[in-house]
């Protein structure tokens, strides 16, 4: 059985302590199936706040790694140092640090290396322009970016990532995928990874969905055959939603 994962990426939000206790405390009072992992990733200025309030129950995970165990990085954080905060999962290859701050795969790759090196799951981000969508190559793209981010891994390694398929003309846009378009891809992505790991492996890592994921739509989206949860933004930020979103297995 495939674990079932509610990932929230509070991005750059949350600006003040208060709001952040507010909202870890919020979540961990809730009532949470114990079938589903949960993983808050506050900003990294928060991750020991937030491992104080979650404690067990909840899973602490960052937006963002350097590859790098220490040395002369100004601003970075390494794989060791968020292992040390109890970090246990990491947003790598996002479109927004492709986007913002020029993250090539190969860079992708080197962040998921030193992530399994410490006992980090790596939740590896993939997806496509709306310009890609629109001339029908998402498939090839989608494929491209997770062969050039895995292609050095052996199968046991590739047994302990995570993939989020988070198409880019749905995040943050209101305009979520419809149930074929995410299993189309879903299932796209768990042959992709049955070539690299084989089918017992590929049956076995989860693959979340993320681009607009809200209460009202999650169900649909979490019942398809090849979607094992969801990497949330914007419904990650109010405790309710994001609770409700737990509960839409
Ligand atoms: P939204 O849920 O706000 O569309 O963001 C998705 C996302 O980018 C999660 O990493």
């Amino acid at each position: 059985m495939r674990k079932k994962i509610v990932a929230g990426n509070w991005k750059m939000n949350k600006t003040s302590t208060s709001a952040v206790t507010e909202l870890a405390s919020a979540i961990v009072q809730a009532e949470l199936p114990e079938s589903v992992t949960v993983v808050l990733h506050p900003p990294a200025l928060w991750l020991e706040r937030v491992a104080a309030i979650i404690k067990e129950r909840i899973n602490l995970g960052a937006q963002n790694v350097h590859p790098k165990v220490e040395g002369a990085f100004t601003g970075e954080i390494s794989a060791t140092m968020l292992k040390a905060a109890g970090v246990s999962y990491c947003i790598v290859g996002h479109s927004e640090r492709r986007q913002y701050f020029a993250e090539s795969d190969a860079f992708v790759a080197t962040k998921i290396a030193d992530l399994l090196a410490v006992g980090i799951t790596p939740i590896v981000c993939c997806g496509e322009s709306l310009t890609i969508r629109e001339n029908n190559t998402y498939l090839a793209f989608v494929e491209e970016q997770i062969k050039a981010c895995l292609m050095g891994f052996t199968a046991t390694e590739l047994a302990k990532i995570v993939i989020a398929y988070e198409p880019i003309w749905a995040i943050g846009t209101g305009k979520t995928a419809t149930p074929q378009q995410a299993q189309e891809m879903h299932a796209h992505i768990r042959l992709i990874l049955e070539h690299l790991a084989g089918k017992d492996i590929a049956a076995q890592v989860p693959l979340l969905y993320g681009g607009s994921c809200k209460p009202d739509n999650a169900k649909e989206l979490f019942a398809l055959p090849d979607v094992d949860g969801g990497l949330i933004g914007g419904a990650a930020l109010q405790a309710s939603d994001f609770v409700q979103l737990i509960h839409s297995f």
